[in-house]
């Protein structure tokens, strides 16, 4: 018999977590009615996790993404990344703090109109002042990994909504961000372009140590993870028996 070699778990340890989610709520209120969304979380990503989150329409997926991506305030919790305190930073500060550690590639992408999509991709380097050859090299890079090299030049209304994806998720990436949050990335493509995209997600937390989080419906993507968990009423379960 010949020795087995134990892997370290894909899981977060004390000494590498980069997300620190605890006790986090969040509620909206219509109508002076309170619903209750996310009702009490508690999780750790490390610095270098790629997991996936499924779980049915309406379970407060997105809402998730956007407390942990600070995009949205939570009702209640902490939310502590790489040992600061997000919950209690202003809104000038989190904005800087997110241009310079988080990508997010939206269910609905909402690239600008006006720009080309290697001028979306572009952006964010603009926004965080890289030099426009280094952030024109990366963009051009993502995009023609993506397989969009023939379309550097096409504006959103004239790609179609899987390449308005793929260069969501290109401009999520320029930054090289420490975090990504992506939700749905691979919604409206085909089975190939999907798995070209999965293998961008691990090409990127490979090689730029990004932790990622992926929420999709789609269950081979999600099978794909090291790492599985699942909303529902509100928390975060672990999926095991992959
Ligand atoms: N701004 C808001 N105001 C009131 N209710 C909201 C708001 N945003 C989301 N909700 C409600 O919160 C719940 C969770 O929404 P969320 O978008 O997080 O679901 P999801 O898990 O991402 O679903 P899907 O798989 O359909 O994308 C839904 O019932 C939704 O109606
Ligand atoms: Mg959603």
């Amino acid at each position: 018999m010949s020795a087995v070699v134990k892997m370290p778990e894909p899981h977060a340890s004390p000494a590498n977590v980069l997300v620190e989610v605890r006790d986090l709520e969040k509620s909206f209120v219509m109508e002076r009615r309170v619903i209750p969304v996310l009702r009490g979380i508690d999780l750790d990503i490390g610095a270098r996790d790629l997991l996936s989150i499924t779980g049915a329409s309406g379970a407060g997926k997105s809402t998730f993404l956007h407390v942990v991506g600070t995009l949205e305030g939570a009702t209640r919790g902490k939310l502590t990344f790489d040992g600061v305190v997000l919950s209690k930073m202003n809104e000038a500060a989190l904005a800087r703090f997110r241009n310079e550690n988080i990508g997010f590639v939206f269910q609905f992408h909402h690239l600008l109109t006006e720009f080309t999509a290697l001028e979306n991709v572009m952006m964010p380097a603009f926004i965080n002042r890289l030099p426009e050859p280094e952030a024109r090299a990366r963009a051009e890079e993502l995009l023609v990994a993506l397989g969009l090299g023939e379309r550097l030049r096409h504006r959103p209304a004239e790609l179609s909504g899987g390449e308005q994806q793929r260069v969501a998720i290109a401009r999520a990436l320029v930054m090289k961000p420490r975090l990504l949050l992506a939700d749905e990335p691979t919604g409206n493509l085909d089975a190939g372009t999907a798995a070209a995209i999965h293998d961008l997600l691990v090409e990127s937390n490979e090689r730029f140590g990004t932790a990622i989080v992926v929420v999709t419906h789609n269950e081979e993507l999600a099978r794909r993870m090291p790492r599985r968990l699942r909303m529902k009423d509100g928390r975060l379960q672990q999926v095991d028996g992959r």
